[in-house]
């Protein structure tokens, strides 16, 4: 039987001709997610905190409801908390710019790790080099599980920030975040988390993970691109300085000096990408009204099949086999690259992404050049895995010939 949820995102219904398969790098978008973005621009659509007229009201207090819709979500103590930004990389390099020159200096160390995307490794090799640090990275075992006794060896005093993936975009993995942030937080190291592939498959709660950053995208969890948010705890937002300027942001300006807004407009400088926090907001909505437990059960039961399944297939490997996994099955066929794997089976309606998924130095860590990485979402089922296989069993024999 279908899951119901397909019912839910008119483009999986409409487009029946792919199995989509990509969820890792953009989920589609639940009907009502597509009416709140509509009905905002034909409703409501004014800009925020400026105007005295009622569009301009209801606009603010649309924008300012999705922003406590989203900290609830998160379980954040306070709206202020949640700082709106274009996404996942945005709100990494939000915390590279502003909180790393509060506490990085010379012999100072900045610790990643091997699993990361590139994006929550890029910002910190700039905000090392700016500052005099080393950055750091924790050894990736074959299964794509972290080395926590890596780890362990690699986190010292110097450690001032430990940034890490909440689940492995690439292979799955889901980290132990509660063992890391524990760790971490014994030596004084301020923890960074990219929570991108995790807040459409996971519960997250900021205070029960007590990270100080969690940063996620909304596209990834069924609401439109260009959105995403930072949480911060408070007294880390408040102890930092602004990164980008305009208006917005402050509270006085005069020609010799500028005071700043508070938290959290302080980090939103410009106007706001408001149908894109109401987008959020709905899909969050969506999140909060279906039974989420049983969404869970249902795509742990395709990851599940679509493993056992792929493991039926001659010369096939897959890539990534830690216990806990997000919703993702990445592999390798002998003698073909992934990204050939990938055009045979978009050839037979197959949607999936291939590459290095924007995790080279994990890449490296494996020895290979890339993946072929299926992704799945609430309303993929066995039937989607079926053609999958089909598409791969007949991509192999066409390989070998
Ligand atoms: N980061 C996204 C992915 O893994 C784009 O596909």
């Amino acid at each position: 039987m279908k899951p119901h949820w397909r019912d839910d995102f008119p483009l999986i219904v409409e487009r029946g001709d792919v199995a989509y398969l990509d969820n890792a790098a953009t989920t589609q978008k639940p009907q009502r997610v597509l009416e709140a973005v509509r009905d905002y621009y034909r409703c409501t659509n004014a800009n925020v905190h400026r105007a005295a007229h009622r569009l301009s009201d209801d606009a603010t207090r649309a924008f300012e409801a999705a922003r406590q819709t989203v900290a609830q979500r998160i379980n954040a103590r306070t709206a202020k908390e949640v700082v709106w930004t274009r996404g996942t990389t945005e709100a990494i390099n939000l915390v590279a710019a502003a909180y790393a020159p509060l506490v990085l200096g010379e012999g100072d160390e900045v610790l990643v790790t091997e699993l990361e995307h590139h994006s929550n490794i890029v910002p910190w090799q700039l905000a090392c080099a700016r500052y005099g640090a080393t950055l750091r990275a924790v050894s990736v075992l074959p299964s794509g599980e972290l080395d926590m006794a890596d780890f362990q060896a690699k986190l010292r005093e110097h450690t001032k920030i430990v940034a890490v993936g909440h689940v492995s975009n690439a292979l799955g993995t889901v980290n132990d975040l509660e063992t890391i942030i524990a760790l971490a937080k014994a030596v004084g190291a301020a923890v960074v988390v990219d929570g991108a592939q995790a807040m459409a498959h996971f519960d997250v709660d900021v205070q029960a993970l007590g990270c100080d950053f969690y940063a996620f995208s909304g596209h990834k969890m069924y609401a439109p691109t260009g959105i995403g948010a930072l949480y911060g705890r408070e007294e880390m937002l408040q102890a930092m300085p602004p990164w980008q300027t305009g208006g917005e942001m402050i509270e006085r300006v005069r020609i010799e000096a500028t005071t700043y807004a508070a938290l959290p407009f302080k980090f939103e400088a410009g106007t706001p990408n408001i149908a894109g926090a109401i987008g959020l907001a709905a899909a969050v909505d969506y999140l909060n009204d279906i039974d989420f437990a049983a969404a869970q059960v249902h795509e742990a039961d395709v990851l599940a099949y679509a493993t056992a399944s792929l493991q039926q297939v001659e010369g096939l490997s897959i890539v990534g086999t830690a216990p806990h996994k997000g919703p993702v099955l990445s592999f390798v066929m002998d003698d073909a690259h992934p990204h050939d794997v990938g055009t045979l089976l978009d050839q037979q309606g197959v949607a999936v992404r291939t590459g290095h998924h924007c995790a080279m130095p994990l890449m490296d860590r494996l020895g290979i050049p890339g993946t072929v990485r299926a992704s799945f979402s609430l309303y993929n089922d066995r039937d989607d895995v079926n053609r999958m296989v089909a598409a791969v069993r007949k991509a192999g024999t066409m390989l070998v010939a």
